[in-house]
């Protein structure tokens, strides 16, 4: 019996030791140490030894028995430790991996000069108002004191959807937008937005660009306004050496009209490319609000006044950031947006 019981042990430790299967040593350990199991099996026999013998196979088959459980106990903590490295090994991280890139984009500088003209006008006290970019006739042109056939028409065509609506071709129309939703009210507003021309595209012409357009309603509002307003604006906006000018000019819907100039703030007014020797930079149209405009929002001119002016935004960015073609703000060339990423 207790040859059985050394070999049953050689045996199953020889085949134990070859295992490298945590399922396989679930098996052999059935096999072995189980209830139906070979050493069960063999001590069964017991029952038929002397009482002499029976002590001495019993401590036998106890030690194969342990023999047989420590290898079985190896192996499972090996097949655990095993299991665990190939674990970590499938989740490691390689922290010294560089990260992946982020494009950072940047403001168009276009939008930049809209927001920075915004801004300098809020700061006057003004809030910003916005109309349809699709205009009646009546907003576009009538009420701005322009009648059907009045030959200041022809200075802005315009693409038409009807007879009657079309893509506005200025912001003047949220002028009147604006004194019919005030009700009476005195008015502060600039208006930025899209408008559109019928014009053919060059450095200088595009079908679509950006106004800014600026209304002032009250009692008392004089033509010193006006320039106080423009001269504090273009400092903020050119420096504080920035020196205005207003020359004569005609608007509908202003009376008197100005064309506003600021002094070159590339050659401080010596004259240089940018200002075609002159000096000057011509910037903006404004103006007193004539009568009729006043009367067609709902304001009486007796009683009230206002000043208004309007400015091409792609111009000043076109002098401001020395860009010398219109057509740049709209290709979505990188080359030329990512110039204005960090100014
Ligand atoms: N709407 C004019 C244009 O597009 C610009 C302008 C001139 C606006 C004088 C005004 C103004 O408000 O007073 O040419």
């Amino acid at each position: 019996m207790k040859d059985k019981l050394e070999a049953l042990k050689a045996e199953a430790l020889t085949k134990l030791q070859a295992v490298n299967d945590p399922q396989i040593l679930n098996e052999l350990r059935v096999k072995y140490l189980g209830k139906k199991g070979e050493l069960t099996e063999v001590l069964r026999g017991m029952g038929g030894l002397s009482a002499e013998e029976r002590p001495v196979i019993g401590q036998v088959a106890n030690l194969v028995r342990s023999a047989i459980e420590e290898v079985i106990g190896a192996k499972q903590e090996l097949f655990q430790q095993q299991e665990t490295e190939s674990r970590l090994n499938a989740e490691k991280i390689d922290v010294t991996l560089p990260g992946r890139g982020m494009p950072q984009g940047g403001i168009h500088p276009l939008s930049r000069v809209i927001q920075e003209i915004e801004d300098i006008f809020i700061g006057m006290g003004y809030k910003v108002a916005e109309g349809p970019e699709v205009e009646t006739d009546y907003y576009n042109f009538e009420a701005l004191n322009l009648p059907k056939n009045h030959p200041a028409r022809d200075m802005q065509d315009s693409f038409y959807i009807t007879d009657d609506i079309l893509m506005r071709t200025q912001t003047s129309p949220v002028q009147i937008r604006t004194m019919q939703a005030m009700n009476g009210e005195p008015v502060k507003v600039i208006c930025p937005g899209k408008v559109f021309r019928r014009d053919d595209d060059d450095a200088t012409h595009s079908f679509q660009f950006h106004q800014i357009e600026g209304l002032v309603i009250g009692r008392n509002i004089r033509m010193s306004d006006l320039k106080g307003t423009l001269q504090q604006f273009m400092k903020e906006m050119f420096g504080p050496s920035a020196g205005i000018r207003l020359r004569p000019s005609f608007f509908p819907f202003t009376e008197p009209s100005v064309e506003v100039d600021v002094s070159c703030f590339k050659c401080g007014g010596e004259g240089c490319r940018l200002c075609k020797q002159s000096g000057w930079l011509e910037i903006l149209g404004a103006g007193m609000v004539h009568p009729n405009v006043l009367r067609m929002g709902g304001y009486d001119p007796e009683v009230y006044s206002g000043f208004a002016f309007g400015m091409g935004a792609e111009r000043i960015a076109m002098l401001k950031y020395g860009i010398d073609d219109i057509r740049y703000f709209y290709t979505n060339d990188m080359g030329f947006v990512k110039q204005f990423k960090g100014i």
